[in-house]
């Protein structure tokens, strides 16, 4: 039997990899904190699962954890998109200096296998292609296009308006926030260790994930959730630039069950390897916001024409790869996963 250390697992998507696991008969222990500022009670975790309440950066915790574990699956980590500079220090220590703390333990216990929660955020504003399909830099966008509500990105070059295309693993990285930066910093911390050790890490590049469990509307929340939020107040979603944003909003545990599919392809292997771990449906923030409301009953998105001026406009992956080589694929559709989350309990 396997025994597998997860970090993070009493998150939101930590917790249903651990469901996920135990469903495989994966003997499980949990390491962490139960930070008040995301538990405000709490949670429960499924009998025989052994908690560790321990931050990753906490050596001696994080070497008893690992004792006889086979395998990690690291989902500890500072998520979402910091709501200025202040929380930068925070994002570097909880998920950069952890991440090299919880390797350094690794090393030290001779566990050789590592599934890490990466993101999508690595690749920045993602991939465009020009009207004859070839590939193009997109330019920062410019102030004046965004108040005269032109969202779509330019060609570096030409100026001439770029369409998005899929994102594949080997399409250049561009972080562009903190968090990104961090999340960046994790993989390429492992692919150090993985060289250093002999060690092998998956490295899952999550889509927007969403499901039963998300984080309530805070400013670290995701889209799905802040509508879902807001239309339980009985409030119109309230969608920003014309709505035409692409992603692509991946369930929960779609992504709990590419854990699994990765955590079987580190066996025996060596290095890194990044997968794109999306739903393989782009959809638009104006369907998501659609979708929710009718689903609830509620009162119809308001497109508000606003922007942040950090977000990017589109983002989508392909996640091929993971099909090819894991063996994994969604299997929610975004209508199913759009009604099950418009009544889902969420997290306070
Ligand atoms: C999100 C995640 C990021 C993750 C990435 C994976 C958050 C906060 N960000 O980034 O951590 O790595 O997916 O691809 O979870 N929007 C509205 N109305 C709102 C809020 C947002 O229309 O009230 C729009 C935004 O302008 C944006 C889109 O929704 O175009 C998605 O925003 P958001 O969920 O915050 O973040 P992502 O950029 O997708």
């Amino acid at each position: 039997m396997t025994r597998l250390l997860i970090t993070g697992g009493a998150g939101f998507i930590g917790s249903r990899v651990v469901a996920a696991a135990l469903a495989d008969g994966i003997d499980v222990r949990v390491l962490d904190t139960i930070s008040p500022h995301v538990h405000r009670e709490p949670p429960a975790l499924p009998e025989g699962v052994v908690l560790i309440r321990a931050d990753v950066a906490d050596s001696d915790a994080v070497g008893d954890a690992l004792d006889g574990v086979d395998a990690v699956c690291h989902l500890a980590a500072k998520v979402g998109m910091e709501t200025g500079f202040d929380d930068a220090p925070d994002y570097a220590r909880d998920n950069v200096v952890g991440t090299a703390a919880l390797l350094r333990a690794m090393a030290t216990a001779g566990t050789s296998r590592l599934v890490l929660s990466s993101s999508m955020v690595v690749y920045g504003e993602g991939r465009y292609v020009d009207e004859a399909g070839r590939d193009r830099a997109p330019a920062p966008r410019g102030e004046d296009d965004l108040r005269a509500g032109m969202f779509e990105p330019r060609d570096i070059q030409t100026g001439g308006v770029l369409r998005p295309a899929l994102v594949g693993e080997d399409a250049p990285v561009d972080p562009r926030s903190v968090y990104a930066i961090t999340k960046l910093a994790q993989e390429q911390l492992a692919a150090a260790w993985a060289r250093e050790t002999g060690g092998c890490v998956a490295a899952l590049r999550y889509h927007n994930v969403y499901g039963p469990g998300m984080p309530r509307d805070t400013p670290y929340a995701g889209v799905a959730a802040i509508f879902r939020s807001a239309l339980e107040r009985g409030e119109a979603p309230r969608v920003f630039e014309d709505g035409g944003q692409r992603r692509d909003f991946v369930h929960v545990d779609d992504v709990a069950a590419a854990n699994l599919a990765a955590l079987e392809w580190t066996d025996r292997r060596r290095g890194i390897r990044p997968f794109n771990v999306g739903s393989g449906t782009v959809s638009t923030v104006l369907d998501i916001a659609r979708a929710l409301a009718a689903a609830s009953g509620g009162p119809d998105p308001v497109v508000t024409g606003r922007y942040r001026a950090a977000d990017v406009r589109h983002i989508t992956a392909s996640s091929a790869r993971a099909r090819t080589e894991l063996g994994w694929s969604a299997r929610i559709g975004l209508e199913d996963g759009m009604r099950e989350l418009a009544t889902a309990p969420l997290r306070r």
